[in-house]
Formats: C-alpha cells, structure tokens, sequence
C-alpha cells in the first residue's frame, strides 16, 4: 500500500490554504475518501506525475477530488514549503560549484522549453545516431568510457567530468534534442574535453555508437528512466533485452552497470532483466562488502557521490530510490 505520507505538494493556492485551515478535507470540500480510494489514487504513476509537475503550482490531479497530506519534512507548521525551498533550488545548490546557473545568462540556451514526453517508437527516433569522431569530440579517446543512458539535464556527467578530467571521458545520450544542445553548451562553456553528449535514441544507439569507441567501456547508467506505466508502453522503455545484451557485449570485466528508479515497478524490470544474466554479472554486494543492500536486495546508498536532479525530486517528495549496482566477472 502506498504511504500517502510521501505525497507531494508544492507551495499551496490561497484557496487550498484556506482549505489546509479547515483541516485538510477534500480539495472539493467533499467528504475524503476512503482509505483504499487513496491508496488507488496515489499509485506510483500520481506520485510521479506529481513530481514531475513539482517545479508549477501546488496541483490537484485533474479529475481529483482527493484529500491529501502534506509531507512533514517539506513542510512547517503554517502549511508553507520550509524556508520556500523548492527541489529545484536543491539541485542549484548540489550542483553550486558548476556554476551552471549563471551560464543561463550567456543567451537564451539556459532557458529551454522541453517536451515532457518523447515517443522512442516514433519513426524520427527509429534510426540509430550518426558515430562522431571520438577524436574529435574528446581530448584523449582512448580514456576509459562512462555512458549515461537518458542523461536528461546532463548535470550528474558535467559535474563528474569536471571532477575528475583525466581518468576517464563521459558520453551522455538523450533522445531530446533541446537538451542535448544545452548540455553541449554547457560542456563548451567550461572548457571540459572528456565529455560529449549525443542526440539519440539510445536502445537503438548504444550498440553502434559504443562498439567504436576506441577505449575500454567502464561503466554504464541507467538513472531513473521514463517509466511508461501502462503494459502496452512498456515497449518504450528505454531498457530492453537488446540494450542489456549490448551493454554487456560491450562492458569489460569487471565493468559496471549502474540501475536505478524512485518507481519499485521499473527498478524491478531493469533488475529482473539484469539478474538474468547471473552467467557473466554479480551484484556489487556479493564482491565487496563495503557495499550493503536492503533486505530485498536494493543497495542502501547512492554510489556516486552525487544525485540526479529526478533523484533529487524524487527524494524531495520523500521517495524511495531503488538502486542495483553489478560488476561483470
Ligand atoms: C526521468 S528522466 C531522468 C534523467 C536523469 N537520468 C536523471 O536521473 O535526472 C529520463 C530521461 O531519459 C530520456 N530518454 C527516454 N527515452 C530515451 C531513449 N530511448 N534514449 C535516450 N534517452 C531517453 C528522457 O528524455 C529523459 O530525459
């Protein structure tokens, strides 16, 4: 059962505080709903929908006439957001030292307006993306390759190829474009030479795109994928058995593979497709005990030292993030 506790909600309307006054009943000033009524209506497609509305106005879902609770971390005794502190401003403050939000006023690239959702099956995506010249796109193409898979603001691989320029080159793709050319900007703006992003869909592009790589492909990531919920789009999603094989083809021993969702449902799909492949991966746990899982097999802490900006939306609402880390033997 969900915990409607986790629910979201971003600084309230004057009429829902006047609401929050009279002690939280229906949006509609209905009776509230029942318990498993809310339980339905808060599934881990709301929250996530929820989330992904966080940086507009408090919402109410479009149809509902639900009575909600705002989480306690995210909120103070008035019913106002601590501080006025937004998610959005968290992932300014995780990512101050790049310093990206002033580069927002070199032109009106900062500013980009993007598409919530993107067909892959579209036929504009069903062509693999062209292979650059990894000469040409890194300082030094025979580094050690991390990919990104849906690199979305491209911020986790920015901050990692500026932390460390000289171990290994960074390759994000993302299959929408305005955000490709704002992560190449970005790159540009401050001068890294170990990093490059490609506009593509990447279940078809990975396999071309990787296998010329001239360097040793490390480390792959797969960090809080569209979900698609409904059964007849799981097809969308960007992990599927050709993708899993590829990243496996490709990886060296002991190559990683980093998964992770704030939705259980798409965690447990990229992980069933992965522990398939118990032939040539182990999970991180079972190599190195510094590493500790939960007891249903997720691991406890994020591995990077940093969160994505949907990991730190995420978290904000009070989700959960389901993580697996595997190394090929
Ligand atoms: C929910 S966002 C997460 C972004 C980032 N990994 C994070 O954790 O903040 C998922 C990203 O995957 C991208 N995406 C979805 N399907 C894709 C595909 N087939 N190929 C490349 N990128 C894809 C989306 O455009 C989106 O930016």
């Amino acid at each position: 059962m969900v915990d409607c506790s986790r629910v979201r909600t971003t600084h309230p309307t004057p009429r829902e505080q006047s609401m929050l006054a009279r002690g939280w009943s229906s949006a509609a000033g209905r009776a509230p709903l029942s318990a498993a009524t809310m339980a339905a209506k808060f599934s881990s497609q709301a929250l996530w929908n929820s989330s992904r509305r966080m940086k507009r106005r408090f919402v109410i879902p479009r149809k509902g006439h639900w009575s909600y609770k705002p989480c306690s971390s995210a909120f103070d005794s008035n019913g106002c957001r601590n501080g006025g502190i937004t998610s959005s401003d968290i992932v300014e403050r995780e990512y101050a030292d790049l310093n990206l939000k002033d580069l927002y006023g070199a032109g009106q690239i900062g500013r980009v307006r993007i598409r919530q959702h993107v067909n892959p099956l579209g036929s504009s995506f069903s062509v693999p993306g062209e292979v650059p010249d990894w000469d040409d796109v890194f300082n030094n193409s025979k580094l050690p390759l991390m990919v990104d898979i849906g690199s979305g603001s491209g911020r986790l691989l920015i901050w990692l190829a500026k932390r460390f320029p000289e171990s290994r080159n960074y390759l994000g793709l993302e299959i929408r474009h305005k955000l490709i050319q704002r992560c190449q900007f970005w790159a540009k703006e401050i001068c890294l030479r170990n990093i490059h992003f490609l506009s593509c869909n990447a279940t078809i592009s990975f396999e071309r795109l990787v296998s010329s790589y001239p360097g040793p492909l490390v480390f792959v990531t797969i960090l809080c994928p569209d979900p698609h919920f409904k059964k007849r789009h799981h097809k969308r999603r960007v992990l599927q058995k050709p993708l899993v094989d590829s990243i496996l083809n490709n990886l060296i021993t002991e190559g990683q593979v980093l998964l992770q969702s704030d939705v259980l449902q798409v965690a447990m799909d990229m992980r069933d497709q992965f522990d398939l492949r118990i032939d040539v991966l182990k999970h991180i746990d079972a190599i190195d005990d510094s590493f500790s899982c939960d007891e249903d097999g997720w691991l406890q802490y994020n591995p990077i030292g940093i969160r994505t900006e949907r990991e730190i939306h995420a978290e904000f609402e009070g989700a959960k993030i389901y993580r697996r880390l595997y190394q090929k033997i």
